[in-house]
């Protein structure tokens, strides 16, 4: 069996603390990997005027799959390249209750497909005087048709009857209206059932009755905002894992940041990255990811259970536990 190549940037905060959990939860499948670490962050900036070096980025684009903490005030530089090195074109971010997690909403199981290339965040922005700034948003047929492609074939692959656009085409006829158009005319072409709904709609629609909703697809920051908001309704952001899927790599990292507040105290809730790691053992496909999911799920419901879970335990204790149910 060759071994899977994972590049490993821990990068700044708990990224430190929760990256390492998932590498001891893979190191304890009976897979084979070869990782390798690399720099980014904050702290590298500090030392050498760059936040992303240039061994991370290459690392990132050659390692079969990537495996990201976070990154602090140089998250957009660190981020948005590592995402693009690896031709990310969607970010999926599953938002789940799971039982035994004390959530707003326990009936809440979404799948957001989030656009991972442009929208607002091309990195279009212009100071045009003391007074005035402007940002471009970048919509493309192509960019939303591949999208689209991706959440035909995660429905069909679900199980699931179709999806949800959410989108503001009535605001932003131009490019949401184009995102919209494009996303629907594959879907229809595919045979696969959509709905549409309005993204500020939708905040209000997901925190009343979750369950109307099973795979939203969205512009890059609808999805950014609205799947932060979906973390609200299932138990916080220590439990939201994604996946930025490229045409043949892929970069898996929890969707919450640094979390400075708790950094550096050994209690930061390591399940969305181990989650974030089971994903990417289903992009490599090897079915472990299942049962890495499957530990994790139990741990979730029986203990022991993080601080921002209600529980007192450790980091360590976490991992410790999911390595064991493994
Ligand atoms: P954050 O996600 O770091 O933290 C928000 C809240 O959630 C905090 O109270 C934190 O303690 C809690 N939290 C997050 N993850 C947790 C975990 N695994 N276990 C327990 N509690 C957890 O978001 P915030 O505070 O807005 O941003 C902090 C820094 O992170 C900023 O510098 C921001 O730029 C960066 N950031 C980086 C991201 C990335 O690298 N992809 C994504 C989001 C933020
Ligand atoms: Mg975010």
């Amino acid at each position: 069996m060759t071994a899977h190549e994972i590049a490993v940037i821990p990068g700044d905060g708990i990224g430190r603390e929760v990256v390492p959990a998932a590498v001891d939860v893979l190191e304890a499948t009976d897979l084979e990997f070869e990782f390798t670490y690399a720099d980014a962050g904050d702290h590298v900036r500090d030392e050498t005027g760059e936040a992303l070096p240039r061994e991370t980025y290459d690392l990132a684009a050659s390692a079969d799959a990537t495996l990201f903490g976070a990154a602090g005030e140089t998250a957009a530089d660190v981020i948005l390249p590592l995402r693009a090195a690896v031709d990310s074109f969607v970010n999926v971010r599953p938002a789940k209750a799971y039982p035994g997690v004390d959530a707003l909403r326990p009936e809440t199981d979404l799948v957001f497909l989030r656009e991972n290339t442009e929208g607002v965040y091309s990195g279009h922005e212009d100071r045009l005087s003391d007074d005035l700034s402007t940002l471009t948003r970048v919509v493309t047929d192509s960019a939303s048709e591949q999208l689209a492609e991706f959440a035909c074939e995660f429905v069909e692959t679900r199980g699931a009857d179709g999806f949800t656009v959410a989108h503001k085409a009535n605001v932003m006829r131009e490019t949401d209206g184009r995102f919209r158009d494009a996303v629907l005319a594959v879907a229809d072409e595919r045979g696969v059932e959509t709905d549409e709904v309005l993204m500020d709609a939708f905040a209000t629609h997901v925190c009343l009755d979750p369950a109307q909703f099973d795979i939203v697809v969205c512009p890059n920051l609808a999805g950014d905002v609205l799947s932060d908001l979906a973390a609200g309704l299932v138990g916080g952001l220590g439990l939201l894992p994604s996946a930025n899927v490229g045409p043949e790599r892929g970069l898996f990292e929890p969707v919450h940041g640094t979390a400075p507040d708790i950094a550096g105290e050994g209690v930061a809730n390591p399940a969305a990255t181990i989650l974030s790691a089971a994903m990417c053992l289903e992009f490599l496909g090897c079915e472990e990811g299942a049962a890495v999911r499957e530990a994790v799920e139990d741990v979730l419901e029986s203990g022991p259970r993080t601080p921002d879970l209600g529980g007192d335990a450790t980091t360590e204790d976490v991992t410790a536990a999911v390595v064991d149910r493994l």
